[in-house]
Order: C-alpha cells, then sequence, then structure tokens
C-alpha cells in the first residue's frame, strides 16, 4: 500500500513556502517508492473541508525561487479551531479527513498559532510534523524561520530609499516595519539600515526620548531622521494600560498603526519639521525568497522528511547553534520567542548611538 503524506502551508505566507515543500518532497520521493503525497488547499481549511489535490513529483520542480506557496493558505485561528460553528465540528472534520485519505503523516508548515493547532492535532492522536514558518522569526525554540531574511532584505531596500527622499526633502519618516508582537524583523533591519532610532514591542517607548533624537540630530547637521518603527510598538505609557484598554486603544485608532500616532506627536513637538509617515507592509512577506532562506527552507524540508521517513511525529523541524534538528511540538506551542531587551545586540547598538526610545 502507498505512503501516503499529506502537506499543507497555513497562515501568513512567506517566502520560502514553495522551496521548504520541494526539499520535503524531493527527500520524501527520492527514499520511498511507493509514495502519494496530498496537497491540501489553503491550509487548515482544506483538511477540514477535503479540499486537496494529489501532488507529483512535477509539482515540486522550479519552485524553489518562488515566492507565495503552491497551495494557497488562510488563516484559522487557534482559539477558534474548538469552536462549533454552525454544527461544524473543525476538529473532527480534519481527523475524518485524515483518516478518510488513509494518511500516514501529516505535515504542516505554519507560524505559532498554525503550530498549537499542528500540536492539537498531534495530541489527538495524528502523526503531525512541524516546519517552521515566518518572517517574524518569533517561533520559540528555534533560531531561525525560514522567509525571516528575505522580510528584512525587503524592508532594508525599503528604508535605504526612504533614506534618500528623507535627506533631500529634510524630513523625519516614521516607517512601519512588520511585527505586531516581535520586533526582530525590526531590529536587524534598521541596524542594517543604519538607522539611529528603533522602536520595538518589547522595549516600550518614551517619545520625548524619540523627539529629543530628531533635535539632536538636526543640531549636528542631520537634517533628517529615519525612524524603524515595528507595527506592535508601545509607547511606556501604553505598556501600563490593562490588555483589554489596550485593545480598545488600538481600535480606536481605525486602522491607522502606531506610526501614524507617533507621527503626530512629533508633528506638535517639533513644529519646525515635516513628519511623514510609509508602511512597508505585506511586499516583506512577497517575492522570491533570498538564497539564505532558501538553503535553509531546503534543509529544513530534509530534516522533516528524515523525521516522517523515521516515523519520529509530534515535532517540529528546528535550527539550534547552527544545527538542524526537532523539538516536541508540545514544547514551542503557545510561546513566542521576543527580542530580549538584555540581549548582547541591544546593549551593542546602544553603545554606538542606537536609541530604542526608552533611553
Ligand atoms: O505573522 C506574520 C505577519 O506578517 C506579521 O508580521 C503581521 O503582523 C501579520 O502577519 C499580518 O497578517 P495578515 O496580513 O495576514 O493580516
Amino acid at each position: 500500500m502507498a505512503y501516503r503524506v499529506g502537506i499543507l502551508t497555513s497562515g501568513g505566507d512567506c517566502q520560502a513556502l514553495n522551496a521548504t515543500m520541494r526539499g520535503l518532497a524531493k527527500t520524501l520521493y527520492n527514499n520511498i517508492p511507493d509514495l502519494e503525497i496530498i496537497g491540501f488547499r489553503y491550509g487548515y481549511r482544506g483538511l477540514m473541508y477535503k479540499d486537496y489535490i494529489k501532488m507529483t513529483p512535477r509539482d515540486f520542480s522550479g519552485i524553489v525561487s518562488q515566492g507565495g506557496t503552491i497551495l494557497g493558505t488562510s488563516r484559522c485561528p487557534f482559539k477558534k479551531m474548538r469552536v462549533i460553528e454552525d454544527g461544524f465540528d473543525k476538529v473532527a472534520a480534519m481527523k475524518k479527513t485524515y483518516k478518510e485519505l488513509k494518511l500516514d503523516a501529516l505535515c504542516v508548515l505554519g507560524g505559532n498559532g498554525s503550530l498549537k493547532s499542528a500540536n492539537m492535532l498531534s495530541e489527538e492522536g495524528l502523526n503531525v510534523i512541524g516546519l517552521p514558518k515566518t518572517i517574524d522569526n518569533d517561533i520559540y525554540g528555534t533560531d531561525y524561520t525560514f522567509g525571516f531574511q528575505s522580510a528584512i532584505d525587503v524592508a532594508v531596500r525599503n528604508l535605504d530609499e526612504i533614506h534618500t527622499t528623507a535627506e533631500s526633502h529634510t524630513r523625519v519618516f516614521v516607517v512601519e516595519i512588520m511585527g505586531h508582537r516581535v520586533g526582530h524583523i525590526t531590529l536587524s533591519a534598521g541596524l542594517a539600515a543604519g538607522e539611529e532610532i528603533i522602536l520595538l514591542p518589547e522595549i516600550p517607548y518614551d517619545i520625548n526620548v524619540v523627539a529629543k533624537r530628531v533635535r539632536k540630530r538636526q543640531k549636528i547637521g542631520k537634517n533628517f531622521t529615519v525612524i524603524a518603527c515595528a507595527e506592535g510598538a508601545i509607547s511606556k505609557e501604553d505598556a501600563k494600560l490593562s490588555k483589554k484598554d489596550y485593545k480598545a486603544k488600538v481600535a480606536a485608532r481605525n486602522g491607522a498603526s502606531v506610526v501614524v500616532e507617533i507621527a503626530n506627536q512629533l508633528s506638535e513637538m517639533l513644529p519646525d519639521i515635516e513628519v511623514r509617515t510609509a508602511v512597508i507592509g505585506h511586499a516583506q512577506r512577497g517575492g522570491a525568497p533570498v538564497a539564505y532562506d532558501r538553503m535553509y527552507a531546503t534543509r529544513f524540508g530534509i530534516e522533516g522528511a528524515k523525521l516522517i521517513m523515521e516515523r519520529n511525529f509530534g515535532r517540529l523541524v528546528v535550527t539550534q547553534a547552527g544545527k538542524i534538528t526537532s523539538i516536541p511540538l508540545a514544547e514551542t506551542a503557545g510561546k513566542l520567542k521576543y527580542v530580549d531587551p538584555n540581549d548582547d545586540v541591544i546593549k551593542d547598538a546602544k553603545l554606538m548611538g542606537v536609541t530604542f526610545g526608552d533611553e
């Protein structure tokens, strides 16, 4: 009987999803003679509603450099997985599809939420493995997630471009970079683009410190400033709010991000300076993966295939201290990898004069 492996890509997309699936599939085809791969369309939705494609080796050819995901993706929030909606039991439906298609294993390419669901399915008795996908690089237990370097490169390119126009017009730009809960992309991109002000969710800022730094730059002839600001950057006052009050405050912004609030405050505090905003947005998740991501994606895929061949399930492929390995899905589920405000990278950046708006 054929050995059947299901694959799905879940949550926000990123570069190198295809390269990862290619690494996995090629290794499996190369080692399991009677292999069949089932690709579920649009993430867990495909598994719930039995929406799938029977893949062939040809499907995984020529996709190492292709952005997006050949399977499509969707967001199926973990907190809603066990909620019965319109009489539809999502967990039961996924288990039913898995059984009916006689899958031997299911491979989930996903970020935090998707991996929590993968862990739940594993605890429900399915043979699941996870591959660490996200531009945010915030999956607990792995040093790297594929997509991260590509997103940084897009952000840096954009920051470099904004620099030239900011300088020509002697403007301040507050630039939003993706990462609503963690600041890894903003930290790396901000440093790589040479920004002096970097605002992260993990280090609440004081707007007075930010304004003072802009003024200080002006005094020494730097008549422009580009501020690298994470989507989830938060002021010291807002950090004191309860979760509920902060949520209400964000909702009251009516879709406008924190960069608009910061720009408005700076405009008031520095009336002689023109302050603008820019949002890099989803370009950070799009386009071709950079070589670094393709290399990691390929190696993660191969490791995933090894886990499937060893029947070593319930695990997430990770990289730790330069080695590709795996950890139990249960170990990562529900945890985030934040920027550590006491990390050397933060201390070193401060040493050369970068401010994170805290002091
Ligand atoms: O998790 C990746 C990410 O790109 C975050 O950085 C960002 O906050 C979020 O997804 C945006 O998600 P979406 O575009 O699906 O709303």
